[in-house]
C-alpha cells in the first residue's frame, strides 16, 4: 500500500520520554527491541549512541522511512507551526510540569527529532530503520525480539478501527514476546469502547496488565498496556 508523506505528522519523542512511558528494566535493556511506528523519536538513536550493552539492539519501524532524511525534515517544517498551534489552543489538556510550557515542548521536541535525523540514513543502512507499515506483516521470523513498543500510535487513533488493531498487535506479538503500548487513550485523551474490546480480546489470548507510569503530559493518559506471551506472574 502506497504511504504519502503529506499525511503524516511528524514528532517525536525522546529516549527519556520511552523510560518513563514503558518502565524497561534491565532484562529489557539487555535485550532486542522492536519500535513500531518510531517515527522521528531519537529513542532508537540515542539507545544505539548511549545505552545499548552487549546483545541488545532497538529496530524501529514506520512507514516514514521510506523517505530520504531531507523529505522528512522538509515534512517536520511543514508541521511544526500546525501542530505548536494546535497545542496551545488546547494547552488545558496537557500537564506542564516535566514539561513547563509550549515553548519548552518544542524544543525538546525539535531536539529529538534532530537526532532522529543525524542518525537516520546510517541507521537505515545498518537495518535499525525499516520502512514498514502495520498489520503488514514484519520481515523478521517468529520471537526475534523480547519487546516490541508503540508510542502514541496504536490504541491512539481510534479510526484506525478494532480489525487493524488487532491484526497489528497480533502480528506484532508474532515477532515479540512482549509488547507494550502507551497510552491507553485516544487522540483527545478520553477512553474509547474500541479500546476496551481491542484489550479484552487479548485478555482472553494473553497475559495482559496494565500499570501506571511516570509519564503523564496529556491528562488521563499515564497507563501502560503490556501483552506478554507468559503466564501471569506479576502481582
Ligand atoms: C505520533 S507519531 C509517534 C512517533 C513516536 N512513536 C513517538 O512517540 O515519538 C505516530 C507514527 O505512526 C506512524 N504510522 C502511521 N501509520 C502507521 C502504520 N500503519 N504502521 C506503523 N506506523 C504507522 C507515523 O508515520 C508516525 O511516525
Amino acid at each position: 500500500m502506497s504511504f504519502r508523506l503529506d499525511s503524516v505528522v511528524p514528532w517525536g519523542r525522546n529516549a527519556e520520554e520511552y523510560r518513563l512511558m514503558f518502565c524497561p528494566g534491565d532484562r529489557e535493556l539487555s535485550g532486542r527491541i522492536a519500535d513500531f511506528g518510531g517515527g522521528p523519536s531519537s529513542f532508537n538513536a540515542e539507545f544505539n549512541s548511549h545505552f545499548s550493552r552487549a546483545g541488545s539492539t532497538v529496530v524501529s519501524f514506520d512507514p516514514l522511512y521510506s523517505f530520504s532524511a531531507e523529505k522528512i525534515r522538509q515534512r517536520i517544517e511543514e508541521v511544526r507551526p500546525i501542530v505548536m498551534k494546535q497545542t496551545r489552543q488546547n494547552r488545558d489538556k496537557y500537564i506542564w510540569k516535566n514539561i513547563p510550557d509550549p515553548d519548552a515542548l518544542e524544543r525538546q521536541r525539535l531536539s529529538a527529532m534532530e537526532m532522529f535525523l543525524s542518525d537516520f540514513e546510517k541507521g537505515r543502512s545498518e537495518g535499525r530503520y525499516i520502512p514498514h507499515s502495520l498489520p503488514e506483516r514484519i520481515p523478521f521470523e517468529d520471537n526475534a525480539f523480547d519487546l516490541g513498543l508503540s508510542s502514541h500510535f496504536l490504541l491512539m487513533y481510534t479510526s484506525l478501527g478494532y480489525d487493524f488493531h488487532i491484526r497489528s498487535v497480533e502480528e506484532m506479538l508474532r515477532v515479540c514476546r512482549e509488547v507494550r503500548i502507551f497510552p491507553i487513550v485516544d487522540l483527545s485523551g478520553e477512553g474509547d469502547p474500541m479500546i476496551s474490546d481491542v484489550i479484552e480480546y487479548f485478555k482472553k489470548k494473553y497475559t495482559v496488565h496494565i500499570m501506571d507510569t511516570e509519564y503523564e503530559f496529556q491528562k488521563g493518559g499515564k497507563k501502560l498496556l503490556i501483552i506478554d506471551h507468559a503466564p501471569a506472574e506479576r502481582v
